[in-house]
């Protein structure tokens, strides 16, 4: 017991680590796989060790029950917020009340104050309360003095330590920062939003704003959110940023922007600096905030009614503005999703001519209140796709009208059809209407037809160079493909009608198709294009079900034991090897007499991919009425099997449960299509190794677990795909650029930039024919 405790102490403090150097000082110390596999330890220690597991173990961050409502709570010293600059003459202005507020001297321009220089993150501002080290409570600003507690949401934010490190912390202390999701977490969010007819959040601020303001704290764990400190109300340091400087050393996220500027032209600097790299910064910036970095200045300089005078944010232009709405075009993507996107007057916005919004989907539409022929504001944040924010009611015309959906596809004119939602809740299946329209066609419009052999081609695919989007629309629309199966009946004198091929490049592209035949199963399986299954999830269903036969007949319960498969992607992956005209498409391309495609199937499992169901996360799966997963645990400790609770007897079943449970239990288990439906289930996890009671099969430790390699130059004996693929295959992740983090380089002819700088890091660089001997020593033979 000693020693379970003892490893779990272990794991947490390894795990913390790990946390700090991926979240605080952005250098990741291991690969996910492998923080995966010890998190799952952890997990599998403390579940099988509940009296063991503490509030600040890394796998608490899960949320907890859901609250009726948050309590207020009152902030000792108030949350105020800062005056704004707009202009550099304000902020020279700032400047000049500063010096003067301090009776510094004025000597000819001499620049005399220090500021401290930060982003202006767009998010919302949170106090976290240390006491010993320990969060003891996190609160929102709410009106500055009075604010909401947000404590169990707050711990789900992955970036704040539950704990502190090292030592040296005041016994009590309040540090504020800013909560927000990044730009990738927000286009992520609102696209599985999209998926589960979920809101559609129009800013990263709204939606990090909506998601810590949540009453269902697990709703929160769902969300990207992230924290980055810039105060701290609690005497340490002498300076604001070495304030910043000492929690960042305790583990707390600080901005990896600050800087320090000498007068109020250095502050200029950054300010046009950070405004240039906008754009390609993680996250939403609206300006930088100037700070005056010594604490006793800043007490010198104290207050105005709601703004420190020791402190400004010089805001970046607006990035929003107004337009017409001139028209709603539709467009069908490669799933068949139909899109309306906003036609617009064109106007200029941060320097872009804008003139098409995305208006995301119908609900969408009706939520703004959107007609054509309306004042609209745009927003345009980054890279990201203009949105329309919302509608300026007054200013719409008498002849405006409403968006509708077109009955039949704008492209190949079959019935429009709304999508459904399945749910699976007491032990029923509930189906909704979804929030997207879809072409019922699929894969003969030829919308759809054309991007989904883009992606079937497409490099990371079935990788077949030469095949470019233009090509592909001639082929379509000449007929002469008409499924991903057609591109491998292709003839040379086809190709060579199409316009702007060559009879070279025609004949390049006939031996691009003939060597990709021979794809991973994981490629294959991402090529197919089913919804929602990206690379990623491409390769868990390849290294966890090994072959293509499998993943064929899972069941979505089944699929949902994978890393990273919730319940909406496993019936996806369900219906989309249900339909018979793909399974007629993928035995097209796999028959040696039609197409010849021969699949590279996984051939071992590896370390993080061995599952092991267990008796009671299946009960729990069953979803069956108000048995939670705690019930179905003890179902499955007194019961031990499937069998022994379908045919538990009643008095031992009431022996462990209330009369309402037991009585669900029973009744669910007396409808046989439940009780088929468990029993296949569990048929199923024995076939596939995964059943409590199967022996593990032999698990490869692969041996370039954690390793990162890059491949650079051009190779002459084998494809870099090939080489990434095998690469991958032993465990490794293979990135393009060279960095400190890099385990060894493959380099091939013309490496120069990638191979000076490992040369410069002291790094292992492997030529062609050394890589080949390396593979051969793992059997792997080119
Ligand atoms: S300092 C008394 N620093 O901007 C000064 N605020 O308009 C307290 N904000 O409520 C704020 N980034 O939510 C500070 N680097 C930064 C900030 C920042 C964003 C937000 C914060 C605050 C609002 C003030």
């Amino acid at each position: 017991m000693i020693a379970t405790h003892d490893h779990i102490l272990k794991l947490r403090a390894e795990l913390d680590q790990h946390n700090y150097h991926y979240h605080v000082l952005d250098e990741p110390s291991i690969s996910d796989a492998e923080y995966d596999c010890l998190f799952r330890n952890l997990k599998a220690l403390e579940a099988a060790h509940p009296e063991l597991v503490t509030r600040n173990s890394p796998t608490q961050r899960i949320g907890g029950t859901a609250l009726l409502a948050f309590t207020k709570v009152k902030h000792e010293i108030p949350m105020l917020s800062l005056g704004n600059a707009f202009d550099a003459t304000t902020m020279v202005e700032f400047d000049r009340l500063v010096v003067e507020a301090l009776d510094l001297p004025i000597e000819d321009d001499c620049t005399t104050v220090e500021y401290s220089c930060e982003p202006k993150l767009d998010g919302l501002a949170v106090s976290l309360l240390y006491r010993n080290g320990e969060l003891v409570r996190g609160a929102t600003r709410g009106d500055s003095t009075i604010g909401e507690d947000v404590s169990i949401n707050v711990r789900t934010v992955r970036n704040i330590p539950l704990k502190l490190h090292g030592s040296g912390w005041p016994i009590n202390m309040e540090v504020r920062g800013e909560v927000f999701i990044s730009k990738a977490g927000f286009k992520r969010l609102n696209v599985s939003q999209m998926e589960v007819g979920g809101k559609i959040f129009a800013n990263a601020r709204n939606a990090a704003g909506g998601s810590l303001r949540q009453l269902d704290s697990k709703i929160t764990a769902s969300r990207p959110l992230e924290f980055c400190c810039y105060s701290v109300t609690t005497d340490i340091c002498a300076t604001h940023t070495d304030n910043l400087q000492q929690l960042q050393n305790w583990g707390m996220p600080i901005s990896h922007e600050l800087k320090l500027a000498n007068g109020i032209q250095n502050c200029l600097d950054y300010y046009r600096d950070i405004k240039e790299r906008r754009n390609s910064l993680p996250y939403e910036i609206d300006g930088a905030v100037f700070k005056v970095n010594s604490i006793a200045l800043q007490r010198k300089l104290g207050f105005r009614t709601r703004e420190p005078r020791w402190a400004i944010a010089y805001k970046f232009p607006s990035m929003e503005t107004l337009t017409e709405l001139v028209d709603v075009a539709f467009q069908v993507g490669r799933t068949g999703i139909i899109t309306p996107v906003a036609r617009l007057k064109p106007v200029k916005l941060t320097g872009v001519l804008v003139s098409s919004a995305t208006l995301h989907n119908m609900d969408e539409i009706a939520r703004l209140g959107v007609m054509i022929g309306d004042t609209v504001i745009i927003h345009r944040a980054g890279d990201v796709i203009p949105q329309v924010v919302s509608v300026v009611i007054e200013r719409r015309p008498e002849n405006a009208y409403a968006v509708q959906m077109p009955e039949s596809c704008p492209v190949c004119g079959s019935p429009v059809e709304r999508t459904k939602l399945v749910k699976r809740r007491k032990g029923k299946e509930i189906v909704s209407n979804g929030v997207l329209y879809r072409c019922a066609r699929r894969l003969t419009c030829s919308a759809q037809l054309k991007q989904s052999i883009i992606h079937f081609v497409s490099r990371r695919a079935i990788n077949i160079s030469g095949l470019g989007d233009k090509t592909i629309e001639q082929l379509v629309d000449k007929k002469l493909i008409c499924s991903p199966a057609d591109i491998y009946k292709l003839k040379p004198e086809q190709i060579i009608t199409l316009q702007g091929v060559a009879d070279i490049a025609s004949r390049k592209l006939i031996v691009a198709i003939k060597n990709s035949k021979m794809p991973t199963l994981a490629r294959f399986i991402y090529a197919l294009g089913i919804a929602n299954v990206g690379e990623e999830i491409a390769k868990v269903l390849a290294q966890s079900l090994l072959s293509l036969e499998r993943v064929q007949k899972a069941l979505p319960e089944v699929l949902t034991y994978l890393p990273d498969v919730g319940l909406e992607v496993a019936h996806e992956i369900r219906s989309f090897f249900d339909d018979s005209y793909n399974q007629g498409i993928i035995s097209m391309l796999l028959s040696p007499d039609e197409c010849g495609l021969q699949l590279q199937n996984q051939l071992d499992l590896s370390a993080p991919f061995t599952i092991s169901a267990t008796l009671g996360s299946l009960l729990d799966k069953l979803h069956i009425p108000s048995i939670g997963s705690g019930v179905a645990q003890k179902l499955a400790n007194r019961f031990s099997s499937l069998e022994g609770v379908v045919n538990a007897d009643w008095l031992e079943m009431r022996h462990i449960l209330p009369a309402k449970q037991a009585k669900a239990v029973r009744n669910f288990f007396n409808n046989s299509d439940n009780t088929n439906y468990a029993i296949a289930i569990e048929q199923q996890l024995k076939d596939f190794g995964m059943h409590w009671q199967s022996k593990k099969k032999f698990v490869k430790n692969l041996p370039e677990v954690g390793h990162t390699w890059v491949l650079t130059g051009s190779l002459k004996l084998i494809s870099r795909t090939l080489v990434k693929d095998m690469l991958e295959s032993l465990g490794a992740k293979v990135v393009s650029s060279v960095s400190a983090r890099t385990y060894c380089v493959v380099a091939g002819l013309g490496a120069t930039s990638n191979l000076a700088k490992a040369a410069q890091l002291g790094l292992q660089v492997l030529d062609e024919e050394e890589f080949v001997s390396f593979l051969a020593k793992h059997n792997i033979t080119v």
